[in-house]
């Protein structure tokens, strides 16, 4: 395991660097040795050890010494010293100069573990504070956005270069990976920034209405008309106009749309002349806009209209290093909103939460923190407060006592599995069959042998 500390003992003393070995080795540390300061030093510039435990008095160069020029070096691994009997003055000094802590010989085994496991909460809370901070600091974010996944990294850049321009932006990527928050990136870094951003999802407004959400109304233009009303295309006069969810644009409404961007100007419902307007439109979708453009659902012209500048954002499985940094970012998020204290996910939570395959992105992650901290109890969020799809408490109950059969394991599994993508792409087989990375073909195939509709 990747947990493994690795550990250089140095000690002139031949008996004690083979017991120390012997005994740490038990304990699950892996342990080099050497068998003065001189020797020690080389080794330590070679590699990074998570523990030094260094012995004073060695011919050669001894512990001080070592120590003076380890810390010179830039050595920041801890290191504990040695001190026999006499030495104990010269052990004080050492800490003076930035020794993490010191042990007396002769020391019993529980003495010498005790401390190591000390010193590893000491460091492992220094790495979790400086992640917090880092994340704090907006490192590895980029306007909210978190991420230090390379094509995440090369949005970053993309949304830089187009933010400035008008260009229409069409931003696509599965439910909850972010497209609000590069459309609203976009509009905060450009030069519209001082002008409002809009968002409108077209797939919430009733069909009837949303001409006149987007383009406004005269009084009398129908029914409940009762006075003249600006559009949010009028209302993001200067900035931008975010189409949330245009794979749901009404067809009828598509060609309008198209004229109103291609001609920059609008003309309210019921209205004799348009007027001009300067709107950057970006809009979003978690469709396959291209199938629906296939399918006659979606007009062409206005596709390539909108798909000026594509950016694609990846599903979270395919940025798993995210997901730490994510939680990270969660947990500092809630523990503010509720007033509470830095809560800690246990590592055989963040195991089952790095091996999930999020089909709700980065949003069902937010959720699934929110819910960990409020169930869980004194700080710590352990695998019982994660949702059971997540925590991997679903799988086990699938293979009982009598039944062990691998094959009924997996049929439930892929049955499951198969299910979630349908249900995800509104029974769509071939987007369904791209997310379970199976050919169309052998979907098809288990749909009949699992006897899903
Ligand atoms: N990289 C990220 N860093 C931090 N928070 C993020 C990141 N990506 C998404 N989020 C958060 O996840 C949630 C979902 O993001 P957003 O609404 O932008 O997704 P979406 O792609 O528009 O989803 P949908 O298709 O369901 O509308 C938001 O609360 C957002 O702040
Ligand atoms: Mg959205």
């Amino acid at each position: 395991m990747t947990d493994r500390k690795y550990i250089l003992i140095i000690d002139d003393e031949e008996n004690l660097r083979h017991m120390l070995s012997v005994m740490l080795a038990r304990q699950g540390y892996q342990a080099e040795t050497a068998a003065d300061g001189a020797e020690g030093l080389r080794l330590v510039r070679e590699k990074a050890y998570d523990f030094i435990l260094c012995d004073i008095r060695m011919p050669e160069m001894d512990g001080k010494a070592f120590l003076a020029l380890a810390l010179e070096h830039g050595v920041s691994s801890p290191i504990i010293m040695m001190s026999a009997y006499g030495t104990v003055d010269i052990a004080v000094e050492c800490m003076k100069l930035g020794a993490y802590d010191f042990i007396s010989k002769p020391f019993k085994k529980d003495e010498i573990v005790m401390v190591l496991k000390k010193a590893e909460e000491r460091e492992r809370l220094k790495a979790e504070n400086s992640r917090l901070r880092e994340v704090a600091a907006g490192k590895n974010a980029f306007c909210d956005i978190i991420s230090r996944n390379a094509v995440m990294e090369e949005i970053f850049d993309q949304i830089h270069k187009v933010s400035d321009l008008k260009t229409t932006v069409l931003i696509l990527g599965e439910s909850g990976t972010g497209k609000e928050l590069v459309a609203r990136a976009i509009h905060c870094i450009g030069n519209r920034s001082r002008k409002p951003f809009v968002a409108v999802n077209c797939g919430a407004i009733p069909e009837n209405l949303l001409e006149s959400e987007l383009f406004g109304h005269v009084r009398g233009a129908f029914t409940d008309a009762s006075g003249d009303k600006a559009g949010l295309f009028e209302q993001a006069d200067g900035g931008t106009l975010f189409l949330d969810e245009i794979g749901e644009m009404p067809i009828a409404l598509q060609v309008k749309l198209l004229r109103v961007i291609q001609e920059e100007e609008i003309r309210r419902v019921g209205a004799a002349s348009s007027r001009k307007i300067n709107v950057r439109v970006v809009s979003a979708t978690s469709r396959d806009l291209e199938a629906d453009v296939r399918g006659g659902r979606f007009r062409e012209d206005l596709y390539f209209r909108l798909n000026v500048f594509l950016i694609q954002l990846p599903p979270l499985r395919e940025r798993v290093e995210d997901i730490p940094l994510l939680v990270d970012h969660f947990l500092a998020k809630y523990a503010a909103a509720m007033e509470r204290p830095l809560v800690r996910m246990l590592p055989e939570a963040m195991r089952s939460l790095m091996a999930y395959g999020w089909p709700g992105n980065i949003r069902e992650l937010e959720n699934a923190i929110e819910r960990g901290m409020i169930l869980c109890e004194g700080n710590i969020i352990s695998r019982e407060c994660l949702p059971t799809g997540i925590s991997g408490g679903g799988a086990p109950s699938l293979a009982s006592d009598e039944n062990l059969s691998i094959k009924k394991a997996e049929d439930a599994i892929e049955r499951d599995l198969i299910r979630k993508a349908l249900a995800k792409t509104g029974g769509n087989r071939t987007q369904a069959a791209k997310i379970l990375e199976i050919s169309h073909r052998s979907l098809l195939y288990k749909l009949k042998e699992f006897g899903i509709e």
